[in-house]
């Protein structure tokens, strides 16, 4: 079976891309390089376009015929979201809806989308179930909110199937160092603790420390992007057996603090992290974690590297590949 990879040569699309080979799965990646590597789509061929061309869009269809799409293809910056939100609705809105036009008009029946936690904005309650009310406070969220929309509408009318799997935060590395994560800017705490532990920056800012949280630093659910992938793959199983379109959460359920993150570093590099107590980031939400028993009971999904020490140690491992070691 061809599965169609939009962003397959990002961070968590490389790794999806990896997980439907080992399946036995024939990939094409879809990917227009602004923020993807050409280096990591080792499995599977690349076609390099943008969403924003439909045409091109059309001529990858004709030629690879897929018969389900991975749409992991957006941007992602929170904070550039906010200050050009143009950028955003034009390329992660209008782009979806240029990918899906042109794959039920060549007959693809289903879709395993990218969403994320930053649909549902600050929560009322965690940790966060499929069901609690989404409100997005950055046009990030809300790009992404909007094709979960678009997903549920296209199945009502056309008929086709889609799982939205809403992700915490996607952390860690391909456990052999194939790929891993390579942001430029890089704004992600694990990465950027790294550094601070390696020297290549002079130290990690935290975020704010008089959150009402038990140390103070905010809480996320760190998910492995590993795991990631497995869920993925598991959902298009799922679609495949017939399975209805569904929005599905992707975390551990478990949250660790900004400064637990700082101190697995710590133990894991053998290396002293320099940390400056810095203000509050807009936007940050206290506490993120979910509630991921509905992908466990309907995906059959197990997350496999759940300990923030094991997301630390791969992370740790892909840095010292890419940059060597430090100091
Ligand atoms: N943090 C710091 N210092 C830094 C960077 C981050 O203290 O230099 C803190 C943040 O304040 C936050 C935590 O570390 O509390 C995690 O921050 P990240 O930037 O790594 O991740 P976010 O939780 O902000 O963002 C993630 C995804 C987004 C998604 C969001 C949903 O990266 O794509 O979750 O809330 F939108």
């Amino acid at each position: 079976m061809k599965i169609l990879v939009t962003g397959g040569a990002g961070y968590i699309g490389s790794h999806a891309c990896k997980a439907l080979k080992e399946k036995g799965y024939e990939v094409v990646v879809l990917d227009n390089l602004v923020y993807g590597h050409r280096g990591f789509v080792k499995w599977g061929v690349l076609e390099e376009c943008d969403l924003s061309d439909r045409a091109a869009i059309e001529a990858v269809f004709k030629k690879h015929r897929p018969e389900a799409v991975m749409h992991f293809a957006a941007y992602a910056f929170v904070g550039e979201s906010v200050e050009n939100p143009s950028k955003y609705y034009y390329n992660n809105v209008a782009g979806s809806l240029n990918l899906f036009d042109v794959a039920r008009l060549n007959g693809v029946r289903h879709v395993v989308f990218s969403s994320t936690c930053a649909t549902y904005g600050i929560p009322n309650s965690v940790p966060i179930h499929e069901d609690h009310p989404q409100s997005p406070i950055n046009p990030y969220g809300k790009t992404k909110l909007v094709i979960e929309q678009m997903l549920a509408d296209y199945d009502t009318a056309y008929g086709m199937k889609s799982v939205s799997l809403r992700y915490f935060n996607a952390a860690g590395a391909d456990p052999e160092s194939d790929i891993g994560e390579d942001h430029n800017p890089e704004t992600h705490l694990i990465p950027l603790v790294l550094d601070a532990a390696s020297g290549r920056r002079p130290q990690i800012t935290i975020f704010g420390i008089d959150y009402a949280t038990a140390d103070g630093t905010c809480v996320r659910d760190y998910i492995h992007v590993t795991d990631l992938a497995d869920a993925h793959v598991k959902a298009l199983e799922y679609l495949s057996k017939g399975g209805g379109t569904i929005a599905l959460n992707l975390g551990n359920g478990k949250g660790y603090s900004v400064r637990e993150v700082i101190e697995s570093a710590r133990q894991i590099t053998g290396r002293e992290v320099p940390v400056v107590e810095g203000s509050r980031r807009a936007g940050d939400p206290p506490g993120l974690v979910g509630s991921s028993d509905k992908a466990k009971e309907i995906l059959g999904w197990r997350p496999v590297f759940g300990e923030i020490d094991k997301i630390v140690e791969h992370a740790w491992k892909w840095h010292k590949k890419r940059f060597g070691n430090y100091k």
